[in-house]
């Protein structure tokens, strides 16, 4: 309990009153892009002439060959899954510190989510935790780039290929991250990225797939496309799809967005380099580990651990509240998805799996400390601003650090 009266959770003066960085950013070229969908008349992507620029564009932006545009992030995973071959029973394993769509779309496809644990330093999945969850069964390898800090690509790969299953990058975080100087979404079989409102490229909704191969391109895009194939007949239908068409409304913003990602994302770097020489100096305070390979960090999230040891013993909860009545937005983040009541009661999604499994009986413990202990979020947004919002960053929780030492 903090009783300090200098606190603003205690009626004191904040450390800050405005706001941090606006979100989302935007200016006439949205609009005008905007413009010229509406008096084309070519509101669709069949034909349309954002939706495929756009494809290509971000595709080549993150190193890779094809994208296929969708109306989520979500729907890519599901899409993603399908196109590299993942059918019903097949097990899929995925992190549980992610967004509950990284396992969700494999019980989508009717194949069942494995949930193998996260690096304590990094929140990524861990590498050293995937082969003991390989079975006959598994299929593919999930690895999700949490916060926009790429997974450990040269290892999973590794195991991968040595296990022969296919890699789908959740990479909705992780617009214009690098692993080793190569862009994210293209290392594996397919990567796929989310253009929700949060997202550091966004459309309010939208995703995409993206590949470097043929095969997984032309199953993909058939998918999102009601089965048809890219040089068939309207009416053909080929194998069973959807319709996850993009619209050209989404691409439109999207072209428009692109053109700010690369000052943004330099913007976010640099304020987060300078932001975490100051966190370290805190004790109680230990900001993610970077692996060297992570070239470049997306910061969707910039994550910190805490310890209550360098805080008095406060609680984490405490800390949060005390730190965003000072006028600096934290969250605790994820619960570790197998503990979501989705994955306990609804399980019928999983009727053709040919292993059921029972979620209650799975514990990560990584997973559980970064949840229930000492994970902290900040967002992309707060990032966008100057070194001056970093320091009140710092600030209120030193501010925070001197009260709970009474
Ligand atoms: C890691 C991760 N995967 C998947 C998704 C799903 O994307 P969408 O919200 O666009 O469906 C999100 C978005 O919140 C995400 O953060």
């Amino acid at each position: 309990m903090l009783t300090d009266s200098n606190l603003a959770v205690n009626g004191g003066t904040p450390v800050r009153t405005k706001s941090f960085h606006p979100w989302p950013v935007w200016d006439d070229r949205e609009v005008e892009s905007l413009k010229d969908v509406c008096t084309s008349g070519q509101w669709w992507s069949i034909g349309g002439r954002k939706c495929p620029v756009f494809e290509e564009k971000f595709a080549r932006y993150q190193d890779a060959k094809y994208g296929v545009c969708v109306p989520n992030g979500t729907l890519a995973l599901e899409v993603a899954l399908k196109a590299v071959g993942v059918k019903a029973g097949d097990e899929v394993i995925v992190p549980p510190y992610t967004f509950i769509a990284t396992a969700s779309a494999c019980l989508t496809v009717n194949a069942v989510p494995v949930f193998a644990d996260i690096d304590p330093d990094t929140y990524c999945l861990d590498p050293d935790k995937i082969e003991e969850a390989i079975t006959e069964r598994t299929k593919a390898i999930a690895p999700v780039h949490i916060a926009g800090c790429p997974a450990d690509m040269d290892r999973i790969m590794a195991i991968a290929r040595k296990h022969g299953l296919k890699v789908v990058e959740d990479a909705a975080q992780a617009h214009a991250a690098e692993w080793k100087g190569r862009k994210v979404g293209a290392i594996g079989d397919a990567g796929t990225f989310s253009f929700q409102a949060s997202k550091n490229l966004n459309s309010g909704e939208g995703g995409i797939i993206l590949t470097d191969s043929d095969e997984v391109f032309d199953r993909a895009w058939s998918i999102h496309n009601v089965g048809r194939v890219r040089d068939g007949r309207w009416y053909q239908h080929e194998i069973l799809g959807g319709n996850y068409r993009m619209t050209e409304w989404q691409a439109a913003i999207l072209l428009a967005q692109m053109e700010r990602l690369d000052d943004q994302t330099k913007t976010r770097n640099a304020n987060a380099a300078y932001l975490t020489d100051r966190l370290s100096r805190i004790e109680g305070i230990r900001p993610l580990k970077r692996l060297p390979e992570v070239t470049q960090h997306a910061y969707h999230l910039y994550i910190f651990r805490y310890d209550p040891a360098g805080f008095g013993g406060l609680s984490r909860a405490d800390f949060l509240k005390a730190v965003s009545a000072e006028g600096v937005p934290v969250s605790s983040g994820y619960v570790p998805l197998y503990r979501e009541a989705a994955f306990r009661t609804d399980l019928e999604a999983c009727q053709f799996a040919g292993r059921r499994i029972d979620y209650s009986k799975v514990y990560c413990p990584a997973t559980e400390k970064a949840c229930d202990e000492e994970g902290v979020w900040l967002f992309q947004n707060m990032f966008l601003g100057s070194r001056e919002d970093m320091d009140d960053i710092a600030e209120a929780i030193l501010k925070v650090q001197q009260a709970s030492r009474g």
